[in-house]
């Protein structure tokens, strides 16, 4: 007989509570606590999520390691955000707004590996032949790749047993439900579910499972976080819909490290991997125009050249308006600061709006100089020279800092044809082709730019 326990788990930040209560006791959110029957306790239906080899204790040196070799997919970019491929037994959740390409890009991720061997793509949102025509149009068609649509795990793991794929894309784990779990599909508990089955299914197989999960604007994943501990990696697929570049990172990644950023744009053909990043992030940019300085920033592996933006204007409000796009507003804040009290230029009255071209994002400080540059540039409206780079991170007493891998940030600068860098005093010499400036502190950084 099935033993029915009954708990309360928040919407928000998943803690679990026996009885119900007003307030989390996790997250102190007020009504966030749903009930929820718990699958995993009826009796004889318990999720296992270790593989069966994994039961018996064995001695480390004899644990099989090539287990967790990541295979690559064959789709370079996303190889590479994987640091290698997908591990077999592995769960990897792919999140992102609506319209982002996830469907495509893991179409593209199946084909190749299925001219060889058999793979499962489960669509529980589109048609099989709304994916025909798709898989026709990116040149997908491969021998091996099984289409199922259906929009139950049972469904789902029939169809595993009967094709034994080695690699698997549920599309998405919000549409897809186990009806005994008694809950509306794409709610906390119905997406906790999903994703524990198919986890028990990964590891015990050694399938790679793909799950696509839908991200809403303010980054919540069908309730925040109650996937993430469940699955290996988490990929989240970013970008402007309205613009052609999509960018995918690692948020977590259990296999290997998350700094590495794939770069894709979205065409005619579908994904396609950005080869020259640098020269995409500044195909655009308009030489002259005041408040926009290029800097060379590190993104796992590569160094990418993003153009820094800063607007700023008289304002109406009390409170001027800070809005920052891919930049850390803790540090815009301590910039304009430093620009008040050091250098003499006052922005911290005005509105201030503050961006990365592209829909990068860019956390280092080695980007400091460079939005000061252009913070001091905007509100003086004068450009700064077009062949020049900044960068180096500011102090609170506006003194200049050298950043890491500065000669390789300035050689791929140098390719581009960036001819000048303003740099921190301290900064080693700069590759052939690129002259450094070199300055202790911002105000001097903005004498020698011409502010
Ligand atoms: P899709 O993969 O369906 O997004 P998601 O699964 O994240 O919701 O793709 C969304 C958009 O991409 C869609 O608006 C059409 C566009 N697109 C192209 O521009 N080129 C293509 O080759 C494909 C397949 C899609
Ligand atoms: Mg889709």
């Amino acid at each position: 007989m099935a033993r029915v326990r009954t708990t309360h788990r928040c919407r928000s930040c998943g803690a679990v509570a026996a009885r119900w209560q007003g307030r989390c006791p996790g997250c102190g959110e007020w009504d966030a606590l749903v009930e929820q029957v718990e699958a995993a306790v009826r009796q004889g239906t318990a999720v296992r999520l270790v593989p069966a080899t994994g039961e018996r204790p064995q001695p480390i040196g004899e644990v099989d390691a090539m287990g967790a070799v990541p295979r690559p997919t064959g789709v370079g970019e996303l190889d590479r955000v994987l640091g290698g491929g997908l591990v077999p037994g592995s769960v990897t959740l792919v999140g992102g707004e609506p319209g982002i390409g996830k469907s495509t890009l893991l179409l593209q991720a199946l084909a190749p590996r299925s001219h060889r061997e058999a793979t499962l793509l489960v669509s529980a949102e589109e048609s099989a032949q709304q994916v025909r025509r798709r898989a026709d149009r990116l040149g997908c068609l491969a021998p091996g790749l099984h289409l199922l649509a259906a929009t139950t795990t049972d469904a789902v793991l029939a169809a595993v047993d009967e094709v034994q794929p080695t690699m698997l894309v549920v599309d998405s784990v919000q549409t897809v439900a186990d009806p005994e779990v008694g809950h509306t599909p794409g709610s906390p508990g119905q997406v906790r579910a999903v994703a524990a089955a198919m986890a028990a299914m990964a590891k015990r197989r050694g399938v790679a499972v793909v799950l696509v999960g839908h991200v809403t604007k303010d980054g919540d994943l069908a309730g925040p976080r109650v996937l993430e501990h469940l699955v290996d990696t988490v990929l989240s697929f970013e970008g402007d819909r309205h613009h052609a570049l999509r960018l995918l990172r690692a948020v977590k990644h259990r296999f290997g490290a998350t700094g590495e950023l794939g770069l894709f744009e979205m065409g005619e053909r579908g994904l396609q991997g950005v080869e020259d990043p640098s020269g995409m992030l500044l195909g655009d940019r308009q030489p002259g125009i005041a408040g926009a300085v290029v800097v060379p920033v590190v993104e796992g592996s590569r160094i990418l050249l993003v153009e820094v933006q800063a607007l700023v204007t008289a304002t109406t409000l009390s409170n001027p308006r800070r809005s920052v796009q891919g930049l850390d507003t803790g540090r815009l804040a301590q910039l304009i600061a430093v620009l008040h009290r050091h250098c003499a230029t006052n922005v911290a009255t005005l509105d201030v709006h503050a961006a990365v071209a592209g829909g990068v994002r860019v956390n280092e400080p080695a980007v400091d100089l460079g939005l000061a540059l252009a913070l001091a540039s905007s509100s003086k409206d004068r450009a700064i020279p077009a062949d020049l780079v900044a960068l180096g991170e500011v102090g609170l007493g506006g003194e200049l800092r050298q950043v890491g891998s500065t000669p390789r940030r300035l050689a791929e600068a140098a390719r581009l044809g960036f001819r000048r860098a303003i740099l921190p005093r301290s900064a080693p010499p700069p590759p052939p082709g690129i002259t450094a400036l070199r300055a202790p502190d911002l105000a001097t950084a903005l004498i020698l730019v011409g502010l």
